[in-house]
C-alpha cells in the first residue's frame, strides 16, 4: 500500500469541520476589518524566497522543497505566504492604485523541518498583511485581531510575546553588542550557533538548546538599543495592548525565524501543545516590499498556524459532523428510481436526503437510516407509488405522517426545516 509521505498529512471528515469552522470565523473577522483576501499559487522562482526570508535562515538553508522545472530554472514550494503577497501587491501595482492594502489568504506552505507533533513539512497558514500604513498602532490591530480570533474560538490559553528587532537605523550596533557577547561565550554554545554566529548573530538567540539558552541568559538585550523612533513605536505598542485590555509578554528573546522583520514582531504562544507553543506570528517588515522591487510602502503581517489552532481548537469541542436531514427508504426498482429524482430535487433545496442504492430489505434500510443519523426517515413502496402517497417518519418521536407525493420536496421542506 502506498503511505502519504512523511510529514504530510490528511484531514478528514470529522476533523476538517473544525478547520472550516476557524477559516469561517477568520474570514468574517478580518472582512469586518477590511481585509480582502487574495489567492497566491503555491510555487515561486527560488530567488523570491531565498532573498525576503534570508539566506541564512534555517529556511532557506534546509528546509525548503526546491528543484529545477524542466527547463532548469529553480522553484520553491513555498514555506511561507508573505514573500508571494509582497510579489503580488508589486507586480499587481496595487500600491498604485492605493498603497493601503489589508489582504488575507489561507493556504498549504511547505518547510522540511524534523517533523512531530505540530510540525508538519505540509502545514496551512492564516495569513493577513497590512501595507502601506507605518503607525505601531496596526501592529496593534493585527494583535488585537489574532486575540479576538482565538477568543471566538474558545481558545483561552494564548498569550501574546512582544518585541522590536530595531530598524536599520539601530539594529547594526546591536548586532555589534551581540557578537562580542556571543564572542565570549562561544565555547558554550551548540554547533549550529558557533556558525549562527558569525552569519546572523540574532538567530542564536533563537535557539532551543537548553545549553545555548542557560548561556544566553545574560546576553544584551535589543530593546536596550532601540533607536528613538523605535522606542517610541515599541511604548506605543505597548500603551494600546494595554488600553485594548490585552496581556503581553515583553519577550526580548522573540527573533523569529525570517530575516524580513523590523520594529514590532510577535507571536501568540500557548501552553497547549507542549514543544510547539506558537500558534501564529508576525511582524513589521517595513524594508521588504523596496527590496524586492516596490515602491518605499511599509507592511506588517502575521500567520496563523492552522495545524496548531485546529488541534486545540478541536480537543476544546468536536465540530459536529454534519448529518443527513432525510433518508429516503424506498423498496423495489421503481420505488428506488422515483427516490432517485425526490433526492436530486431535495438536494437542490438545501436538503440532504440520502438513500440506497441497492436492493435492501426496509429493516436494514431503516438499519442505515439510523447509522447516518438522519432525522426523518421517507418510506415509499410499490404500494405507496399506486396510492400516490409516501410516509414521513421522525426517528426521534417516531411520529408517521402520510404526504401525497406530488408534495414531497414542499412538505419535506416544511417538515425538516421546522423539525
Ligand atoms: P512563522 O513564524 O514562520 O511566520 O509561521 C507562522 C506560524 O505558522 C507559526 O507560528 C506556526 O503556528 C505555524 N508553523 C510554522 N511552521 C510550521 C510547521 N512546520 N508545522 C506546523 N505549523 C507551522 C511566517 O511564516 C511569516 N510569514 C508570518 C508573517 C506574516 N509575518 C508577517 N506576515
Amino acid at each position: 500500500m502506498i503511505q502519504l509521505i512523511r510529514g504530510f498529512k490528511d484531514i478528514l471528515p470529522g476533523e476538517v469541520e473544525t478547520w472550516q469552522k476557524i477559516e469561517k470565523t477568520a474570514s468574517a473577522l478580518f472582512e469586518d476589518f477590511g481585509f480582502k483576501e487574495i489567492r497566491i499559487p503555491v510555487m515561486e522562482r527560488t530567488e523570491l524566497f531565498a532573498r525576503s526570508i534570508g539566506e541564512d535562515t534555517d529556511i532557506v538553508e534546509k528546509e525548503m522543497y526546491t528543484f529545477p522545472d524542466r527547463k532548469g530554472d529553480l522553484i520553491t514550494l513555498r514555506p511561507e505566504a508573505t514573500a508571494s503577497i509582497v510579489r503580488s501587491y508589486i507586480q499587481h501595482k496595487m500600491h498604485a492604485a492605493d498603497p493601503v492594502q489589508k489582504l488575507y489568504t489561507t493556504g498549504p506552505m511547505f518547510r522540511r523541518e524534523r517533523p512531530q507533533k505540530g510540525r508538519y513539512r505540509q502545514f496551512y497558514q492564516i495569513n493577513a498583511e497590512i501595507f502601506g500604513v507605518a503607525s505601531p498602532l496596526v501592529d496593534v490591530q493585527l494583535i488585537f485581531l489574532l486575540m479576538t480570533l482565538f477568543s471566538r474560538l474558545g481558545v483561552t490559553d494564548v498569550k501574546a510575546h512582544i518585541n522590536s528587532l530595531g530598524c536599520p537605523a539601530c539594529r547594526p550596533g546591536y548586532r555589534k553588542a551581540l557578537s562580542g557577547f556571543l564572542a565570549s561565550i562561544a565555547d558554550q554554545l551548540c554547533a549550529d550557533c558557533q556558525r549562527r554566529r558569525e552569519r546572523n548573530p540574532l538567530r542564536v538567540l533563537d535557539c532551543k538548546v537548553p545549553s545555548c539558552r542557560e548561556a544566553l541568559t545574560e546576553a544584551p538585550s535589543i530593546l536596550d538599543h532601540l533607536c528613538d523612533d523605535c522606542r517610541q513605536d515599541f511604548e506605543t505598542v505597548k500603551e494600546y495592548l494595554n488600553r485594548l485590555n490585552i496581556s503581553f509578554v515583553a519577550d526580548k528573546r522573540l527573533v523569529r525565524g525570517l530575516d524580513y522583520y523590523a520594529r514590532t514582531t510577535f507571536e501568540i504562544q500557548t501552553g497547549a501543545l507542549g514543544a510547539q507553543s506558537a500558534v501564529a506570528g508576525g511582524g513589521r517588515y517595513d524594508g521588504l516590499v523596496k527590496m524586492l522591487g516596490g515602491p518605499d510602502q511599509p507592511a506588517t503581517g502575521f500567520a496563523i498556524g492552522l495545524d496548531r489552532l485546529a488541534e486545540i481548537v478541536g480537543r476544546l469541542q468536536a465540530t459536529p459532523v454534519k448529518k443527513p436531514d432525510l433518508f429516503v427508504a424506498a423498496l423495489g426498482e421503481k420505488s428506488r428510481n422515483e427516490a432517485f429524482l425526490w433526492i436530486c430535487d431535495l438536494g437542490l433545496e438545501g436538503i440532504n436526503a440520502e438513500m440506497d442504492f441497492s436492493n435492501r430489505s426496509l429493516k436494514s434500510q431503516m438499519k442505515r437510516a439510523d447509522k447516518l443519523g438522519a432525522a426523518y426517515v421517507l418510506i415509499v413502496g410499490d404500494n405507496e407509488l399506486k396510492e400516490g402517497t409516501v410516509i414521513l417518519r421522525n426517528m426521534q418521536t417516531k411520529d408517521q405522517v402520510s404526504i401525497p407525493i406530488d408534495k414531497i420536496t414542499e412538505e419535506v421542506k416544511k417538515t425538516v426545516m421546522v423539525g
